[in-house]
């Protein structure tokens, strides 16, 4: 039973989903609040990707509801998602590779107004906002490069500025530093950091324990499809149960 809480963005209120017999998501229940990094851990297969596919409307789930900006839903559809104020990254980067950088946040953008996109595609504001996004993650020198010609990281930053181009309330994101060199780690650490100073909320799903120390003001710990302790981050990364779990007891 959650408790309501007036700073809370999203609840997750007993979600399901099972593939094939397989419980992947178990009656998960948990609330976040606005403006905080609340990272979701917990051993392979424990139900993250899955909760956050569900979440942002990637898969329909079998029982519960989400609560999102004060609305009760049972089911959410990707081009509802945004409405909501979420967006996410995915564990394996999708990018238009055959468009360049500028091209594939230009898309975002206009999508966010097909009014405007139906006269005049790209609009001296979008190229405006476009330009200050790619600043901002630090892409403005690879502007024109098309996106498959990036390095691994630079796609890892594209990926983010086309969440950011959304404007959203909320981004998850689903392992953002796996594969990346430590000055890309600090990069990413930085802007996530900025977008929680701006009144932003994030959920962090990851595994390496240090940045889940630098950067959560919750953590969640997930096993078997739902929660098995929630809290501090020092608190609950202290706990036998947890650890036990990340070690397959
Ligand atoms: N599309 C799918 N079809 C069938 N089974 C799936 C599917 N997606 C996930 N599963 C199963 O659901 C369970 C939860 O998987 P999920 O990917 O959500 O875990 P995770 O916590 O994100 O793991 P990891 O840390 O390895 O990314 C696993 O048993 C997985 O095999
Ligand atoms: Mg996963």
């Amino acid at each position: 039973m959650i408790t309501e809480n007036k700073n809370s963005i999203l609840e997750v209120k007993g979600l399901s989903k099972s593939f094939d017999g397989v419980h992947a998501v178990a009656g998960m229940s948990c609330s976040i609040e606005k403006g905080t990094i609340t990272s979701i851990i917990g051993p392979n297969g424990s139900g993250k990707t899955t909760l956050t596919n569900c979440v942002t409307g990637m898969m329909p789930f079998d029982g519960g509801v989400l609560c999102a900006s004060g609305v009760e839903l049972a089911r959410i559809v990707p081009h509802d998602v945004p409405t909501y104020g979420i967006a996410r990254t995915f564990q394996n980067i999708r990018l238009f590779e055959q468009m360049i950088v500028r091209d594939n946040l230009l898309v975002v953008l206009t999508e966010r107004a097909p009014l405007a996109a139906l006269f005049e595609r790209h609009s001296p504001l979008h190229e405006e906002q476009a330009e200050e996004l790619l600043r901002h993650v630090g892409l403005w020198e690879k502007r024109d490069v098309l996106a498959s010609r990036l390095s691994y990281g630079q796609r890892k930053l594209l990926e983010i500025a086309r969440a950011l181009a959304m404007r959203p309330l909320i981004i998850f994101f689903d392992e953002p530093f796996a594969g990346l060199f430590p000055e890309m780690v600090k990069t990413v650490v930085g802007i996530m950091k900025e977008f929680r100073e701006q009144g932003g909320t994030i959920i962090l799903i990851e595994h390496a324990m240090d940045l889940i120390r630098e950067l959560s003001d919750h953590v969640i710990v997930m096993d078997a499809g739902t929660v098995l302790a929630e809290g501090a981050p020092a608190e609950v990364l202290s706990r036998t149960d947890v650890m036990e779990a990340y070690l397959g007891g």
